[in-house]
């Protein structure tokens, strides 16, 4: 049970709210966000990133799970945030998520979004190339406007992650890569632009990563290169951010650490280094994503049919599937679930719970053992919330499915289920 989730009569609520109650208002498939366990771990990161003490910073991963309710709930907690295109961008200014708080990464940025950047005033970007450099100066100088800008760096830390989201080691599509001194030609070449002003460093090793150490090698690496720039190049690196969060509970294999060991582990680590180097502890950035949102987040399915072949596996085909969560297609994410309204009765019944799109990849969780489970049972899986919705699809022309909050015995309508009508929304008729 994560966060605010209780069960009474063997039924589960979340937030005080059943969740039999909310598939019947809502229908199904449902994404149900608990708000008080988001809000925890906000707040978590803030106090043991030490935000207020040491004016550290902590970015919200916007691509884990960015609707306008996001925005707004952590910009009133103190986050900064992390986009990673023009939508994202979008999404916050429309939520009137203050600008100056926006770190905007990636590593194709388009002309038009380079440009809307800057037209808003974005905090900071994020700059991953040469060519997106050259465009920044370019666009600043015909709009007269300066730019503050941190250098994306690809430090070659091989963090334990699944091959798609491991980014830190040098063959990678991310960043300056340091052991060909591709970033001292970028610092060099930043010497003589006017409008942009370089503050400091940007590397992220992976995602879903529990070992704190890779972490703890990327900070020494980055204080290193601080000392190194300001001695070679006289450049002052005040802010260095260090990229995604701790990974998290899936399964039961997944042993993760918590959100204050690994703040604190950074933060000390950190001092440490800065006194052997003799350097100015700079501030410290993160971007967690998936340690704020994943276990907040649970989808309720409704089962379909089942199909029993005998002595092989029983197939439980729920109303949903690869379409609002892609994990377990495409990184063998492992789930767990549950009936709602038959917690604590007896597992034992082995089955294979499956989606409902055309291919025989859409399994959401292979082989489990579970409670006996019924056609018209209310399915929940749990820690859906991170990468759930912000890479559903309309892959069949499934509509995407809505989204609530739950908080103190009430729900709040987050986004609205798609209707057939807004599937063709966009098509010439
Ligand atoms: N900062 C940067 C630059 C990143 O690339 C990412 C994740 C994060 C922060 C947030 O990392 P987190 O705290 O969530 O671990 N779709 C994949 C995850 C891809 C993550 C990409 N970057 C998944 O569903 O597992």
């Amino acid at each position: 049970l994560h966060g605010s989730m209780t069960v009474e009569n063997n039924t589960l609520s979340i937030g005080g709210v059943s969740c039999l109650d909310l598939a019947q208002k809502y229908s199904t498939p449902l994404y149900v966000f608990d708000e008080e366990l988001i809000r925890n771990n906000c707040r978590e990161y803030v106090n043991y990133f030490k935000v207020n003490e040491n004016k550290n910073k902590v970015a919200y991963a916007g691509k884990a799970f960015l609707p306008i309710y996001m925005c707004k709930l952590i910009n009133e907690e103190n986050l900064c945030l992390d986009v990673v295109s023009g939508g994202e961008l979008y999404t916050a200014y429309k939520a009137g998520f203050p600008m100056e708080n926006i770190l905007f990464h990636g590593n194709n940025k388009t002309i038009d979004e380079i440009k809307l950047g800057i037209d808003l005033g974005v905090g900071r970007f994020v700059v991953d190339n040469f060519y997106e450099l050259d465009l920044i100066e370019k666009i600043c100088i015909e709009n007269n406007k300066t730019q503050k800008i941190y250098f994306r760096i690809t430090p070659g830390i091989e963090a334990h992650t699944h091959d798609y989201i491991k980014t830190g080691q040098i063959d990678s599509k991310f960043g300056f890569t340091l052991t060909n001194g591709e970033l001292y030609d970028a610092i060099k070449k930043i010497l003589n632009y006017k409008n942009i002003k370089l503050v400091g460093l940007h590397a992220h090793i992976g995602s879903q990563i529990f070992d704190i150490e890779p972490f703890l090698d990327e900070v020494d690496i980055m204080l290193n290169l601080v000392k190194e720039i300001k001695e070679k190049y006289n450049v002052d690196l005040t802010e260095i951010d260090l990229g995604g969060g701790i990974g998290v509970y899936y399964s039961k294999n997944d042993k993760p650490k918590t959100i204050k060991d690994f703040c604190e582990a950074i933060i000390s680590k950190a001092d440490e280094t800065c006194k052997k180097l003799n350097i100015e502890l700079p501030t410290l950035i993160i971007e967690p994503g998936r340690s704020i949102i994943a276990n907040a987040g649970s989808t309720l399915y409704t089962v379909g049919s089942i199909k029993d072949i005998k002595d092989i596996r029983t197939y439980v085909s729920v109303d949903g599937g690869m379409t609002d969560n892609i994990r377990p297609s495409l990184y063998q994410a492992k789930y767990e679930c549950s009936v709602v309204n038959k917690i604590g009765n007896n597992k034992g019944n082995n089955v294979t719970i499956a989606g409902k799109c055309c291919e025989s990849g859409d399994i959401l969780i292979g082989d489990i053992d579970i409670m006996k489970i019924e056609s018209g049972d209310i399915l929940i899986t749990t820690s859906t919330g991170a990468y759930g919705y912000s890479m559903s699809s309309n892959y069949n022309k499934i509509p995407k499915a809505a989204v609530v909050s739950v908080i103190n015995g009430e729900e709040k309508l987050i986004c609205k289920r798609q209707s057939y009508e807004d599937l063709l929304l966009l098509e010439m008729q």
